[in-house]
Order: C-alpha cells, then structure tokens, then sequence
C-alpha cells in the first residue's frame, strides 16, 4: 500500500489501525446492525434506512464491501454508511467499527497545537461529563435535591425514566458546592470557566438550586446545562443557561437531537417545540420524535442539523401564540433549505407539555395529525385575519406571502402554493405568478453577489436515471462535453486496473506488427491507460474524475497501481461514492441481473484489451474533438497573439490526430 494517501490524513488514528478496521469490518454487518437484510443473488438487500421506502432498493455488496440504495442514491463502505446513519464524523466512524470488531486503536502523535486543541476540547468535555453525574446525583442522593429537585419533578409528572434518560439533575442551593467538588477531583479552575460553569468573576457555581437539564451534542456528549429556578418567582430568571463557549455553539445545537434521531428517522419528521419540558413530557408519552430550539428563533445550522435526517419539520406552537408571526422569518429559512414545514397551534393556554400531561397519548398523536397545518397557509389565514379586508393591508400580506413562497428551491412546489394561495386570499394565479417572479428575480441577482465562488457539484444521476446525492458532479453540459468518455476511462481503471492486458511488442518506429511467439509484453491495465493518456498530456474536465485520475497516474508512477479499495475508502466522500457509482455498475443490479452480469463478463472480462483501448481512443477521440472545436472558435475570434497561420497549423495537427486515432478506433472496434 502506497504510504501518502489522503484516506489516513486523519490526525489521529494510526493507518495501520484504520488498514485493520477496513480490513476487518463486513459490510453486512455493520449494515446488519441497522438494517434487516436479505439475500438475494450475491447481493443482500433491505429497506433503506435513508429514505422511506416499501419495496427494498437498499442493495449490500459483501463481495466488494459496499452499500449502494437504487432509490435515494446512498451509497459508500462500511464507514461510510456509519457516518451517515449514525452521523459521525470519519474518526468517530472508525472508532465505532472498531469497537463493534475489538480492535484497538493506535494513535499517531499529533503536533504540540493538534495536543493543545485536542485536550482543551476533551478536558471541557470531560468536566461537563462530570458536572452532568454531579448534577444527577445532587438529584438522587443528597437530602436537599430529594426533598426539593426530585420531588418537583414528580409534581410535574416526570418519569423515573425520563429523569434518567434526559439525565436530569438539581443543583444544591449553595455558593460553590460544585466548583470545590470539581477542583477536589482534579479538574483544573480553567477548563470549568471555559465550560461555563463556574464564573469568571467570582469563581463560583453558575448554578446554584436550580433543576439541571443537561444539553446534549448529536452524538450524546453533554456540551452545557440549562438550569430552571424551582419557584416562578418575577425578580429570578426562569432559566440561566450555559453561556456560550468554544464547544458549546447555540446556533448549532438542538435540546432533545441525541434522544431522539432514531424516532425522527424512522418518522421522517422532526417536531420542534420552544421548551426542554415539551421534548421530555411527549418522550413521557412516546412521542419521541421531537427537539426543542430552547426558546430561540431558528438558525440554519440548526435546521441544517434536523436535514441530515429528515425534510420535514412540524412547529409545536404554545396556544398564547404571542411569538408566532416573530418566528416566520425563521420559518422561511426551513422552506429555502427546500424542506417542508408544518404548523400545529395548541389550544389556548396550553403548550405541548401541558397538553401532553392533560389527554391520553393517542387523542395528543391524533390532535397533531388533525391539526398540522401547512405553513403557508396557516400564515394567509393568520395574515387574512389581521387585514380584515382592508386592501391596502391585503395587498402587503400579498406581497409577504409572496416573499416566503419566493424563497422556495423547487419550483413545482412554489406552483402547488401558488394555487393554493390564490384559492385563499382570492386573487387570481397569474398575479401572483408575476409578483413570484419580479421577486424572485431581485433574490436571485442579490444570491449571486452573495454566490460568487460557490462549489457545489450537481448530483450524478446517471445511475438507473435516479439523482445519486452522495454521488460525485457532474458538470453542466459544454459543447464537446467529453464527460462519458472520461467516466469510462475513469470505471475501466477501478474495475480492470489490476488486471493484465497483452500487447504484441512494439517496434521502435511505433507500428505494431503482427504477434509473433516470445514477443509479447504484459501490462496492467491501469499502468497501459494512464500511459496512454499522460503521454498525450491530456486532461480530465470533470473535478472528481480528475482526482482519480492524478491519483492513479501518481501512484502508477511508482509501480503502485492502487486497489479498488483504495478509492472506497478515500476521505473525501465526492471520490468514494463515485467509485462506489461506478465499481457497483447498474448492469449488476438491474432485475436480469445475472443475464446481463454475462454479457458484462464476455463483452468486457474476456476481451478486455479490445475495450480497454476501445475506452481509451474514445476518449482520446471526445479530446480532439473538443480541441478542434476550440480551435474553430479561436480561428472566429483570432485573439491573444496567436497569428491565423498558427491556429490552422494547429487546426491541421488535430485533424490528423483525429485520422489516426479514427483507424486505431476502427481496429479495436471489430465485434466482439
Ligand atoms: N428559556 C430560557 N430562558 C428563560 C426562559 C425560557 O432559556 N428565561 C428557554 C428554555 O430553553 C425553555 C424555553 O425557552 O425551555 C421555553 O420557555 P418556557 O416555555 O418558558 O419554559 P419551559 O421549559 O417550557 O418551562 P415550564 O414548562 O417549566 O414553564
Ligand atoms: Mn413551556
């Protein structure tokens, strides 16, 4: 194995180790653990645990260690599909694998600042893990937190279970009982201020009688605490939070995410509610797919976060209604991020906890399904009623109502809206069709200032017609677009690289001769393309195929044709999942699978110097094609000191590569 790749840039774990996990680890498996699977050819397959689906297109390769779902366009190794069902980060994948299988992780030596910044963040963490136990069993052992915490939490009706499982806990009523506990234990003055949890004035408890609610990250690590006063008392905050800090981000975080992703998933719907009590009384009731934003407008971070696992989110709004329309701003972002949202309003005076604890869970479940309104014409309705028919205010809750559908990505969703709002507000489709589009004109040149420099990559969608979101870019079509040529190079090097092709030897004018016995040479595959293109100097347009590419020419160089693997398991997800797309071809996976898996093996195993150079002269054909178009365009434009006779010369050049490769081309394309 080649001793630079950007797989093993991971600053931590030794390559050796992350070599062992992808070693070890079995893709049916660790998939096994998510998913029930069921055999089907060489394959196994399952529901995807990705997107909501009936009939299963969820297709596991144990034979080549991946994963790819024929629906939504997942797809990846082992590690991968841990990272993104379970949201981890690459380490944190690799130390999950490496968990289930027993293997011990070696850890590089990280440089002074890697260690500065490794250990400020896990030292924070660390005294936040202790605070949260100190805050639990404050709550369940000492007299003062049963007498006062835990029997508050029992007049307001909350579980044992609950308790445990949000880790809810109470803070003595005393100056600095945690910060000397903590000291006493060893945890340094600094890192509890950093963490925010004692005072950088005084040096004592933020906390101080207070019920603790601990507030987890996505992955179950507690980064803050908010701390609700027992009494409703005027002159004292209700809560006092963590304050922000360097791990603790609030526009990031969302109360109630580690609790309940699975729900949310498996719903494929996110209630957000404003308060921690809502998210643990509808737990209390098994409603567990719920966060809470804790009393904050929405950010996009935090609506990106709910995203990753769903596209629809539903508002628990308290019955007073008070902060509602101040929450439609925040609501506009959730349709820009192209999700869709919906609104419930409990009755008046009650919020979701109240509501939750005041019927039985199945009329609360059946209050939200009745009840979920689509925002935009809850928003006409709330809007219609302030206006009253008062034209002039009519036509400002037009023009807002406009904006917020304006905001919309998908178009055939704006229409659907469109419709519906002309049927509410009475105004006819094309009006507000044309103020739609006058709008969306503005934001659209606003976007581009805001745009410049943007990189995101259109989805593959080549596989089976489906839009591979994982997938790797494509790029907009340009004329003389070489893109399928350069994919097939780019699939023959993943899947042939490593094999053998023979050459009759080559004489040194460059004319082949015919085959004769003790003159033929071997060649690997990958090493015949890349010296075949590299010799030319030719490039690949496309981003991804690029990279490939350089990688496979670099290390080729080096008599180190790297493996299928290799790829699988390259750290920038864009490269893996192409090799993913095009190693797990849509020929294997298609319902005639084993038919056509034969005429994959005879047309390309068997004859596989034929299509390799086929692949490669087309290739080189779809290049000189695209030359001499820019060659005619220069000669129209004659520009940048090249004289005409140049360009014609060159024109010239072309054309004859063009000849030639034309007769390679006619050679290698006899039937086979
Ligand atoms: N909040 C806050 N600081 C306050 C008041 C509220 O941070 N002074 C946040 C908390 O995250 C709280 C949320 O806003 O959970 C909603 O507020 P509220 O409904 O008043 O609190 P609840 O948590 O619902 O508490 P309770 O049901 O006990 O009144
Ligand atoms: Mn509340």
């Amino acid at each position: 194995m080649p001793s630079k790749q950007r797989v093993f840039s991971s600053p931590m774990i030794k390559k050796a180790t992350i070599d062992q996990i992808f070693e070890t680890a079995r893709i049916e498996e660790v998939v096994g653990d998510f998913v029930a699977l069921k055999q089907r050819g060489v394959n196994r397959i399952g529901l995807c645990p990705f997107h909501n689906e009936k009939t299963p297109s969820f297709t596991v390769s144990p034979v080549k260690g991946i994963y790819k779902c024929f629906g939504c366009g997942q797809g990846g190794n082992s590690i991968n599909f841990v990272m993104e069902h379970e949201k981890y980060s690459y380490p944190e994948a690799l130390r999950y694998v490496a968990k289930k299988y027993s293997i011990d992780i070696e850890e590089d030596e990280l440089t002074d600042e890697e260690v500065q910044q490794q250990s400020e963040r896990e030292s924070q963490l660390l005294v936040l893990n202790y605070a949260k136990e100190y805050y639990v069993k404050n709550l369940l052992e000492t007299e003062e937190g049963k007498a006062i915490g835990l029997s508050y939490f029992k007049e307001r009706g909350v579980s044992d279970e609950m308790i445990e499982k949000f880790e809810l806990g109470y803070s003595l009523d005393t100056w600095d009982g945690f910060t000397k506990s903590a000291l006493e234990k060893g945890y340094k003055l600094e890192y509890l201020q950093k963490a925010g949890l004692t005072t950088e004035e005084k040096a004592i408890d933020r906390f101080k009688g207070r019920m603790i609610f601990p507030i987890h990250n996505y992955s179950g690590k507690v980064l803050g605490f908010g701390g609700r006063i027992l009494k409703n008392e005027a002159k004292a905050a209700k809560y006092i939070n963590s304050p922000e800090t360097e791990i603790y981000e609030k526009r990031k975080v969302l109360y109630g995410i580690y609790f309940s992703k699975k729900a949310i998933i498996l719903e494929d719907n996110c209630y957000i509610v404003e308060g921690y009590t809502d998210v643990i009384s509808l737990h209390q009731i098994g409603v567990e797919n719920v966060v809470s934003s804790s009393g904050t407008a929405l950010t996009v971070d935090q609506i990106r976060l709910v995203k990753r696992i769903t596209k629809n989110i539903t508002i628990l709004f308290d019955g007073d209604a008070a902060g509602i329309k101040a929450s439609f701003k925040g609501i506009d972002l959730i349709l820009q991020e192209d999700m869709n949202v919906k609104i419930v309003l409990f009755p008046d005076g009650q919020d979701p906890d109240s509501y939750a604890r005041s019927v039985d869970p199945d009329e609360f479940k059946q209050f939200i399904t009745e009840n979920a309104r689509d925002f935009i014409s809850f928003k006409t309705g709330l809007l219609m009623d302030e206006a009253d028919n008062d034209p002039v205010k009519k036509t400002a809750l037009v023009r807002e109502i406009v904006q917020t559908i304006a905001v919309i990505p998908d178009a055939i969703s704006r229409s659907v809206y469109i419709q519906e709002c002309s049927k509410l507000l009475g105004i006819s489709e094309q009006l507000l069709i044309n103020e739609l589009n006058k709008l969306r004109k503005r934001n659209a040149s606003k976007q581009r200032n805001a745009d410049a420099g943007y990189d995101e990559v259109a989805p593959l969608d080549y596989i089976k017609g489906h839009p591979s979101e994982v997938g790797g870019a494509r790029q907009e079509p340009i004329a003389g677009n070489a893109e399928p040529q350069e994919r097939d190079v780019i699939r023959y090097l993943l899947s042939y690289g490593l094999e053998k092709i023979v050459f009759p030897e080559e004489k040194s004018d460059g004319d082949l001769k015919e085959a004769q016995e003790g003159e033929e040479i071997e060649i690997e595959v990958a090493k015949f393309i890349v010296e075949e293109i590299a010799n030319d100097d030719l490039n690949f347009d496309h981003p991804l195929y690029n990279t490939v590419f350089t990688e496979y020419k670099k290390l080729v160089k080096k008599n180190k044709t790297p493996s299928q693997e290799f790829f699988l398991q390259y750290e920038d997800r864009k490269v893996a999942s192409l090799a993913v797309d095009l190693i797990f071809s849509p020929h294997e996976l298609s319902e005639n699978w084993e038919e056509r898996h034969k005429i994959v093996v005879s047309s390309e195993a068997q004859s596989l110097k034929n299509a390799v150079e086929r692949t490669v002269y087309s290739f080189k054909m779809a290049k000189v094609k695209q030359m001499l178009l820019e060659k005619r365009e220069a000669l129209k434009e004659l520009e940048d000191g090249k004289t005409r006779d140049d360009l014609l010369q060159e024109h010239y050049n072309l054309e004859e590569a063009k000849k030639l490769i034309s007769k390679y081309l006619g050679r290698v394309l006899s039937p086979n």
